[in-house]
């Protein structure tokens, strides 16, 4: 008798500040692999968060609705403790070039002690994004660079207006 493939829940966990095209490949790929992937952003974040929380989640939940099997949600404290309430199995995180892979084998190291049941699974971002971070994005769009192809239509949109929405220093 053969077993029963067990299903994979995956969490794929993030700032998402905002969300970029390299996120959404990783998550068009991830969501091919897993029988349910669940976006979840981080809302406590030390980092000084240029969209809050409640429009990250919006603006994602906008973008993944074409993947029937993808969720968005928003969480806090222990990712590891999240993942267990939500019935996750994995954790997925994406690896742009070397300079991710320490910070990234440091947390899946320190997830996998606290929670040894869950695996970290990392997908290697697509060439044409490998150089995207959400960083360069907010530094290029609030200096009146173009950033169209780096992020989805919405989300820069939504840039645009936040500059638009910025006092002039002059
Ligand atoms: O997009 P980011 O900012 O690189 O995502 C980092 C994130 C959210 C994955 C990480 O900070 C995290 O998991 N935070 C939750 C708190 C936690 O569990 N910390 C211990 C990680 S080993």
């Amino acid at each position: 008798m053969t077993a029963s493939p067990s299903r994979i829940i995956a969490i794929y966990p993030g700032s998402f500040d905002p969300i970029t095209n390299g996120h959404l490949d990783l998550i068009a790929r991830g969501s091919r692999l897993v029988d349910r992937l669940i976006v979840a952003v981080l809302q406590n974040s030390r980092k000084k968060p240029v969209f809050s929380v409640e429009e990250r989640g919006e603006m994602l939940k906008e973008v993944v609705k074409p993947y029937s099997n993808v969720e968005v949600s928003l969480f806090n404290g222990l990712l590891v403790e999240y993942a267990a309430a939500r019935g996750a199995n994995l954790i997925l995180r994406g690896i742009r070039a070397i300079s991710d892979y320490e910070y990234e084998l440091q947390m899946a190291l320190m997830n996998r002690r606290l929670a040894p049941q869950i695996e970290t699974m990392f997908l290697m971002a697509s060439e044409e994004y490998s150089f995207v971070s959400s960083q360069l994005v907010k530094e290029i769009a609030s200096l009146g660079g173009d950033v169209s192809g780096l992020v989805p239509a919405e989300i820069d949109r939504r840039l645009k207006l936040l500059v638009g929405a910025r006092p002039s220093s002059k």
